[in-house]
């Protein structure tokens, strides 16, 4: 058996309890994990909420459980060690360090995860805390800055909310694709943005980026604190909106935009894959992006690594189950 983290219904963080479950048995091509952290994420406190928001109320809940999440073991992100392998698995072995992200099951002491899913090699030198913070913000940056937006060396990138968990690797993430940045975010943030690559800083709540006589390549929105409309002075000819939140009007956006020439509207949903955890690996071993950590608790405090990271904060928070 193992200690896991139990959701008994979409609420606050006191819904959240732990609960003795069998540990799960890997297929013949999947890996038991062993996981020595976990991270609580922005979208795991929106799910544990059902904060689905306007455009997926319905869809979020018809999709993952109406009064509950379907897999009551939540928690996307993980890092651990490679306990059990299928008979078919020739990727990993036992012993092997690795990090990853699956739709759920990642708050427990153990997982199963497709040999051939969102895993990869831990880098040498990278903490289980550290690997457990990457895939979520530096998945979602690269999908939206590299796949997505198509960013290119010389660019001007702005990122909203660039001390956030996604924009915390938005701004390494377009530094190392060649991107000039500027990041917007609290005054407390600005320091933190800077350490992290940004060439420029705004404080959000002193200035409006749109006020400023400057332009840009690709605005990217990880707040929910613009929209196409009001970006779209601001963007180059070939400038691109692009938007980690989905509504009708990005949707129609996006629709529109086909049919006429200047900049875009771009939304689109990060789920990672094999190939972006070895790029994610590759990026970390290189040095080219490195998580920043707020808060580990144990997994027996998962409430309290909720509570904290609704309170907000510039760093990733960790759950980190007992050694077992
Ligand atoms: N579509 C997808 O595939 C996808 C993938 C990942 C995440 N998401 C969603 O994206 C959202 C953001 O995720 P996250 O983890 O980055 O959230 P987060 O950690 O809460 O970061 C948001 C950041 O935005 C800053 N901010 C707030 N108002 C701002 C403003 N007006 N201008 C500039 N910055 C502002 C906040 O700073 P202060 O707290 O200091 O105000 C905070 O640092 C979540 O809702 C998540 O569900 C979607």
């Amino acid at each position: 058996m193992m200690n896991a983290a139990f959701t008994r219904s979409y609420g606050p963080a006191s819904v959240l309890e732990i609960r003795s479950l069998p540990v799960p048995t890997p297929g013949p091509r999947e890996v038991l994990v062993r996981i020595e952290a976990s991270a609580v994420t922005a979208g795991d406190l929106r799910v544990r909420a059902a904060d689905f928001g306007p455009v997926m109320s319905l869809f979020g809940r018809l999709f993952l459980g109406i009064r509950a999440p379907r897999r009551p073991v939540q928690g996307t992100m993980f890092a651990g060690v490679v306990a059990a392998v299928g008979e078919e698995v020739e990727r990993f072995t036992v012993g092997d360090p690795v990090f990853g992200s699956r739709p759920s099951g990642a708050w427990a002491s153990y997982l199963t995860v497709p040999e051939d899913g969102s895993v990869a090699l831990r880098p040498d030198g990278v903490t289980p805390t550290e690997a457990a913070a990457v895939p979520y913000g530096a998945g979602t940056a690269w999908t939206f800055l590299h796949d997505l937006a198509q960013v290119q060396p010389g660019e001007r990138v702005l990122v909203l909310g660039g001390a956030g968990g996604v924009g915390r690797f938005a701004i390494q993430i377009a530094r190392h694709l060649g991107a000039h940045v500027t990041a917007v975010g609290s005054a407390r943030s600005l320091p933190l943005m800077r350490e992290l690559g940004a060439q420029e800083t705004l404080d959000y709540r002193a200035s409006d980026f749109t006020t400023l006589g400057q332009t840009w390549d690709v605005v990217f929105d990880t707040a929910d604190a613009s929209s196409f409309t009001h970006s779209r002075p601001v963007l180059t000819a070939q400038g691109r909106y692009v938007t980690l939140y989905a509504s009708v009007r990005v949707a129609a956006q996006m629709v529109a935009n086909r049919w006429r020439r200047g900049p875009r509207a771009l939304f689109g949903v990060s789920s990672g894959s094999r190939e972006q955890s070895q790029i994610l690996a590759d990026l970390l071993a290189s040095g080219a992006i490195r998580p920043v950590v707020d808060a580990a608790f144990p997994l027996e405090r998962i409430v309290d690594a909720h509570q904290h990271a609704e309170a907000g904060g510039d760093g990733a928070v960790v759950v980190l189950p007992e050694a077992a």
